[in-house]
């Protein structure tokens, strides 16, 4: 029994010396310390020795249990540290490896100018309103004093959803008059940024879709001063001090009298050069003062109130801000054209 014993100390304490991984110690020591073990066996026959040999025996198989005991949890400490070492190797982190740039984005050129514009008119007392792009005729036209039968309504022009002409794109943000005048308290200052819709073949200066703001003003004692006094401030802040503004007669259904605004060509100070095509001069936007019949229809007193309305387009402001020549430009979303501005 003594020689079974000292085998079996000197055979484990062997294999748990090339024990490796964790795994094959915990092997080895289900093969020795088990239940069914190699050294369980052995001590299970401690009953068959004499009383003499018995506690020499016991005493010898304890030491050999102590030693295996040992070198099983040494085994274990070097396996582990060996198995985390080599983690550790396979998932190592080479930080000198140049890292992957981010390129982070930044506001499109049209929302630059829509948010400068936007500045300027809050700073000078005015909401800003959102509206559908899904329009009623009725607002789209009618209201605004553009009835059936109206050129503007073709549908060669615009996009109707309905057969009856009823609901639309809409082709302008001046609905949004409408809309501010039935649904707030007088006085009214507004602003009405959006997208419109037409039917226009893409080219270098038209698309089916693009962007207005609707401006609009009503109270008590407006005039027409009243318009030219805050478009041309408008014009100073976007454009700098002294851009000169010029105002010309013209014709829109729900404005009396209308008229439309030229800035000062930029490029040439108003001699005449490509940019402004020899005028000197470019045209911004339309306004007018707000016509009483759009006025009346909003059930609005048009001997006591009157009001002044703009209309801009945004796509022609930015262009001519960021010296743009293509209107696609704008759309194509193409990051080495953007990433200028
Ligand atoms: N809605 C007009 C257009 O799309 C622009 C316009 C002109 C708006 C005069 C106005 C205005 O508010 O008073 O051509």
């Amino acid at each position: 029994m003594k020689s079974m014993l000292e085998n079996i100390r000197r055979e484990a304490l062997d294999a748990l010396g090339q024990a490796a991984l964790p795994e094959n110690v915990e092997a080895l020591r289900v093969k020795y310390l088990g239940k069914k073990g190699e050294l369980t066996a052995i001590l299970k026959q401690m009953g068959k020795l004499s009383a003499e040999e018995r506690p020499v025996m016991g005493q010898l198989a304890n030491k050999v249990r102590g030693e295996i005991e040992q070198a099983i949890a040494s085994a274990a400490a070097a396996a582990e540290e060996r198995r985390l070492d080599l983690q550790l190797k396979q998932e190592a982190l080479d930080v000198t490896v140049p890292g992957r740039s981010m390129t982070i984005g930044h506001k499109h050129p049209m929302y630059t100018v829509l948010d400068e514009i936007k500045d300027i008119f809050i700073g000078m007392g005015f909401r800003i309103l959102d509206g559908p792009e899904i329009e009623l005729a009725e607002y789209n036209f009618t209201k605004l004093n553009t009835d059936e039968g109206h050129p503007a309504r073709e549908w060669s022009d615009t996009f109707y959803f309905t057969e009856d002409s009823s609901i639309l794109l809409r082709t302008q943000t001046s609905p949004m008059q409408i809309r501010a005048m039935e649904t707030y308290p007088l006085p009214l200052r507004v602003i009405a940024p959006g997208r419109v819709y037409r039917k226009d073949e893409v080219d270098a200066t038209h698309s089916p879709m693009f962007h207005q703001i609707e401006g609009l003003v009503v109270d008590k004692g407006i005039t027409m001063g009243d318009l030219k006094g805050t478009l041309n401030t408008v014009v100073e802040k976007l454009y700098g001090a002294g851009t000169k503004t010029r105002f010309r007669p013209h014709h829109f259904p729900f404005t009396e009298p209308s008229c439309e605004m030229d800035v000062q060509c930029h490029e040439c100070g108003g001699v005449g050069c490509r940019v402004c095509k020899g005028e000197g001069w470019i045209e911004m936007l339309g306004a007018g003062m707000v016509h009483p019949k759009v006025l009346e229809g909003c059930g609005i007193d048009s001997s006591v109130y009157s009001g002044w309305a703009f209309g801009i387009g945004l796509e022609r402001t930015a262009l001519r801000r960021f010296n743009i020549s293509d209107l696609r430009l704008i759309f194509e979303n193409d990051v080495r054209f953007l990433t200028q501005f």
